[in-house]
């Protein structure tokens, strides 16, 4: 089916007989593909005894759709679509496993098992958001991989700025948030030993097309129809996430990254309550390491160091 929207992209009219011998299928396969693409939505016109061509296309996360136009070298190639899985991380680890390359995507529809921070889950029903993982292959010291994290943060962020106009801001260590409200969230998995990372895999799940969250987020979330007010196309978002990944990458390469990590903080500066298993303490967020931890001066004056896998960071005045 994939193969078959490739070539009714570009538009034109394309032959039923073409189509059959290129895929080598029968026309009557090809014709029961274009049945299941309109099923999904893709406006088909039977063109005579011609062909088809495609006239619309609804807002799918495909891979031909999404790798229309983009603009990368590795990120994003291959993407691997599926319409329902329990977790793209854990079926981006496994694909990991088996040596998929660096920048390969698993992006569904739903999850039926999706996994959040901290051992919560992510809930994650079909159409209305995405829910993707990028397999990195980083030639990085494990200690080093959390600035993986601020990296894929300052990626979404500014795909999100692109797409919807928002201005998008990071909650440390890497919630994006617009108007406070948290639009995205990131679980990055790694594979290591003592010595060297085989590979992590950066899990992302934005709300789109949301008009109400659920009862118990909807003080803290929201989606980018929500607050833009406009219809943001999913495709194009994660194209924009997979090029701006590219840039934000050579960026670090230039020792950039920091800094434009820190400009877009939510949490610089904020007075924020820190709740670690250890204990809870209040204090002001100071300053983000290039290792990706969080320094917080507490009430005491003393400056105490957070890493991100245990902790939960609450903004005194509201989420942020
Ligand atoms: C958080 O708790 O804020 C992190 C949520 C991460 C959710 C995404 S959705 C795609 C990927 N697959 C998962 O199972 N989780 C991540």
């Amino acid at each position: 089916m994939e193969e078959l929207l490739g070539k009714l992209l570009g538009g034109q009219v394309v032959s039923g007989q073409a189509l059959s011998e290129e895929m080598g299928v029968t026309r009557a396969a090809v014709w029961k593909q274009v049945e299941q693409l309109r099923a999904q939505g893709f406006a088909i016109e039977s063109v005579g005894r011609q062909g088809y061509r495609l006239t619309a296309c609804p807002d799918s996360l495909l891979a031909p759709v999404i790798e229309q136009g983009l603009r990368t070298k590795w990120a994003g190639r291959p993407i691997v679509s599926l319409r329902t899985v329990d977790s793209t991380n854990r079926r981006a680890r496994e694909l990991a496993a088996q040596g998929a390359p660096e920048g390969t995507l698993v992006i569904a529809e739903e999850q039926t098992a999706g996994r959040g921070r901290r051992g919560r889950g992510w809930i994650s029903p079909p159409g209305e958001s995405i829910y993707m993982t990028l397999i990195l292959r980083p030639d990085v010291h494990p200690s080093q991989v959390a600035g993986l994290s601020l990296q894929t943060a300052l990626a979404v962020a500014r795909a999100i700025d692109r797409q919807t106009g928002l201005a998008a801001a990071i909650k440390w260590p890497n919630d994006i948030v617009c108007h406070g409200k948290k639009v995205c969230g990131m679980l990055l998995e790694m594979n290591a030993d003592e010595q060297s990372v085989h590979d992590v895999v950066a899990g992302i799940g934005i709300n789109v097309h949301q008009k109400r969250m659920p009862e118990e987020i909807e003080k803290t979330a929201a989606s980018l129809d929500m607050l833009s007010g406009g219809v943001c196309s999913r495709a194009a978002l994660v194209r924009a996430f997979l090029e701006e990944y590219e840039d934000v990458c050579a960026l670090a390469a230039r020792g950039g990254l920091m800094a434009a990590y820190r400009e877009r903080s939510a949490t610089l500066g904020a007075r924020v309550q820190v709740i670690a298993p250890a204990g809870s303490f209040v204090g002001t967020a100071r300053e983000i390491t290039e290792s990706g931890s969080l320094l917080v001066e507490d009430e005491q004056g003393r400056l105490r160091e957070v890493l991100a896998a245990d902790v939960s960071v609450r903004g005194l005045m509201g989420y942020v």
